[in-house]
């Protein structure tokens, strides 16, 4: 098969020979006449890929296979999908264990299937695509789609896999069977309600799960404010580490309903400790954090909590955004950093992948100054081993996670 070719300038030799799955809009020349989702073949100095063409958007084209050096490239067959499939099955081998049967069983580009994702919950894997021809009928990319479930499907004994709920469509069986309502999944022993046809991104934050762990190993005795709360996985892990009390805070009442289920799901997995909180273990409260987080920590009745959480969604969606998010984190940081005691410990996470580690922490370092506390890293962190990043696509790593100690010396 002839596919349409792009010469790229030659400085993206590198990136194209090393990996790099994208061709920026700004990279193509002209306008070229290709079909939306079509398969198309860009060469820069000696090296060459094949991708799929998106006539809208920043990225251009997403590549698949590569040729380093040059020579014919063909576009991803089934036997290909089928291989790349197996071998991001084969990454999760450490993650799927008998305690957690929810992760990410394909993180896009991190796994060589660039603008798909597909969570695991327990028989159910849900795909979501980052590219509208994935999603239109006739296109090579929903052919590629088409053979990426295929693979799955036969891989996995599943009973449905889904295509996410995505611009106006609902959940909907590409194969098998639509789940129930909820289904009802385990993360490091802990189960979790996931209603994958109304959830945020595809049910559950699945990219914190050790994050959760590392709260669990640091909880017992604390009292914990979970912020940003979603379905309250965070206070779920703490409680069962021997927090005394969890409150989970969230604009989404939605979520908190489904909160205050995920901690009594798991009642019998808290350890019985004799200092529980008078107020009992786990409250939550619908309120909005980002406006003036300081004040809402004092109207929530936070500030002294000993244990703070602080999991906001991403503030920029682009570059422009940047600074205003980098100023958002400082902020939010600031008043979390204030609220907690001498010696209290705060988890700080920032999933805007605008945002790149070092900026965050040196937000995090300004955040300290303003609130006039010392603050070291106990430890950090991104996401787990089911979001492969790829060495050559350090965009890859949206997810930072710091876990902090914050002392007021005299
Ligand atoms: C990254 S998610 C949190 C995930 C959660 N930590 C977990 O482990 O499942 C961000 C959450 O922030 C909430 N949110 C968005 N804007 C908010 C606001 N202004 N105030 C409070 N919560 C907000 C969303 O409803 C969402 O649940």
């Amino acid at each position: 098969m002839s596919l349409p070719t792009l010469r790229l300038p030659e400085h993206l030799a590198g990136p194209l020979a090393a990996g790099h799955p994208w061709v920026y809009r700004d990279h193509v020349p002209g306008t070229p006449p290709i079909a939306d989702g079509a398969w198309v073949r860009v060469e820069a100095g000696r090296a060459a890929a094949v991708g799929l063409w998106a006539a809208e958007g920043a990225i251009a084209v997403r590549t698949l296979r590569r040729a380093p050096t040059g020579g014919p490239l063909a576009p991803p067959d089934r036997a290909w999908v089928e291989d790349t499939v197996a071998r991001a099955l084969a990454t999760r081998a450490t993650v799927a264990t008998p305690d957690t049967d929810a992760y990410r069983l394909l993180f896009g580009e991190g796994d060589g299937l660039p603008g798909i994702t597909a969570d695991r919950y327990g028989r159910f894997a849900v795909l979501k695509t980052y590219a509208e021809a994935y999603r239109r009928p006739g296109s090579d990319a929903f052919e590629l789609r088409g053979l990426v479930v295929r693979a799955l499907a036969g891989a996995l004994r599943l009973k449905g896999v889904l295509a996410a709920p995505q611009d106006d469509a609902p959940l909907t069986a590409l194969h098998g069977e639509l789940p129930p309502p909820e289904v009802t999944v385990h993360e490091h022993g802990l189960a979790f309600l996931a209603n994958l046809h109304e959830g945020q991104k595809t049910g559950l934050f699945l990219d914190h799960r050790d994050n959760r762990a590392t709260v669990r190993a640091l909880a017992a005795g604390r009292t914990v404010a979970n912020l940003f709360a979603y379905s309250g996985a965070f206070s779920v892990h703490a409680l069962a580490g021997g927090a005394r009390r969890a409150v989970d805070v969230d604009v989404a009442p939605a979520a908190l309903r489904d909160a205050e289920r995920n901690v009594a799901a798991n009642a019998g997995r808290y350890p019985e400790r004799a200092a529980v909180d008078p107020r009992g273990r786990h409250a939550t409260l619908a309120l909005d954090l980002l406006t003036d987080p300081a004040a809402a920590l004092r109207h929530a009745d936070l500030v002294g909590s000993d244990l703070i959480v602080l999991d906001p969604p991403s503030l920029a969606r682009h570059k422009g955004q940047r600074h205003a998010a980098l100023r958002a984190y400082r902020r939010l940081n600031a008043a979390a950093m204030a609220a907690l005691p001498d010696g209290g410990l705060l988890a700080t996470a920032s999933c805007t992948a605008q945002v790149a580690p070092e900026a965050f922490r040196a937000a995090l370092a300004e955040a300290a100054v303003e609130a006039g506390v010392d603050a070291r890293v106990l430890h950090e962190a991104g996401h787990a081993a089911d979001h492969p990043v790829p060495l050559a696509f350090p965009e890859g790593r949206y997810l930072k996670f710091v876990v902090l100690r914050v002392d007021r010396p005299s």
